[in-house]
């Protein structure tokens, strides 16, 4: 299907066979149509909190047939999946900021196993919820798409990578031990990016320190990678 991105159709990969899918903050509904007509998804809620792209999401199913497998619905983030008593084996969340996925994750309940996610912003503190919940990292992928490289991971709750330290926290317990490419070129960007901040901030402000410590982890990661590709 030429409509889906690099990004949707990793996520896509993300979806194991026969899976109860919903794509919270559909905008299109790209994705679900793709998983209904893949037949890799057994069903899929396509939802959004907003009219307009909802109405598009509709058209667009409706147009490319598959309708009877995926079924749109307008909501806020994934509260309704208990008052419909709708169980998810996976539910996406792309296409926001850390902090929007972190205010829909505030309402995750017993209906829903696995969360599915590529944020546009970093994924730390997405990591460090997971952490704190004792979820398990399933898969993680890195995902060039227009000039951006994406982290999309699979959190499951009941097996999986364990989020152990701070560094799994940042890097991603799988990303950080295998030899990607794309991991070196997104953290080596990230750490030009640290320096610049340094050179626009005081020494002793609060925020320098924080950076400077950040930038420590990047460091060490690095290290680490070249090492390996030495
Ligand atoms: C930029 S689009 C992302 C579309 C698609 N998920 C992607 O990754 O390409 C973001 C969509 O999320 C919807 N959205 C934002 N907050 C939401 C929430 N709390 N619950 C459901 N949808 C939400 C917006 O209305 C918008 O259509």
């Amino acid at each position: 299907m030429s409509f889906l991105t690099p990004r949707l159709f990793a996520l896509a990969s993300m979806v194991s066979e026969g899976e109860i899918v919903a794509d919270i903050g559909t905008d299109h509904a790209y994705l679900p149509i793709f998983l209904a007509k893949d037949g890799k998804a057994k069903k899929i809620y396509a939802t959004d909190v907003a009219l307009k792209p909802l109405s598009v999401a509709k058209n667009n199913i409706a147009s490319f047939g598959v309708s009877d497998k995926v079924e749109t619905m307008l909501a806020d983030g994934i509260e309704w999946t208990i008052p419909n008593n709708i169980k998810l084996d996976s539910c996406i969340i792309a296409g926001m900021g850390s902090s929007t996925i972190l205010d829909i994750l505030k309402k995750d309940n017993v209906n829903i196993d696995c969360y599915i996610i590529a944020s546009n912003t970093n994924l730390e503190p997405i990591r460090k919820w997971a952490k704190q919940k004792k979820y398990f990292i399933e898969k993680e992928l890195l995902i060039e798409d227009n000039k951006i490289i994406y982290e999309l991971i699979k959190i499951n709750k009941f097996a999986g990578y364990k989020i152990k330290n701070q560094l799994d926290v940042l890097f991603g317990p799988i990303l950080r031990k295998d030899n990607n490419k794309l991991f070196l070129q997104k953290w080596l960007k990230e750490e030009q990016k640290i320096l610049d901040l340094l050179k626009q901030i005081p020494v002793k402000d609060k925020k320098s320190k924080e950076f400077l410590k950040y930038k420590k982890n990047i460091n060490k990661i690095l290290k680490r990678r070249t090492l390996i590709n030495e």
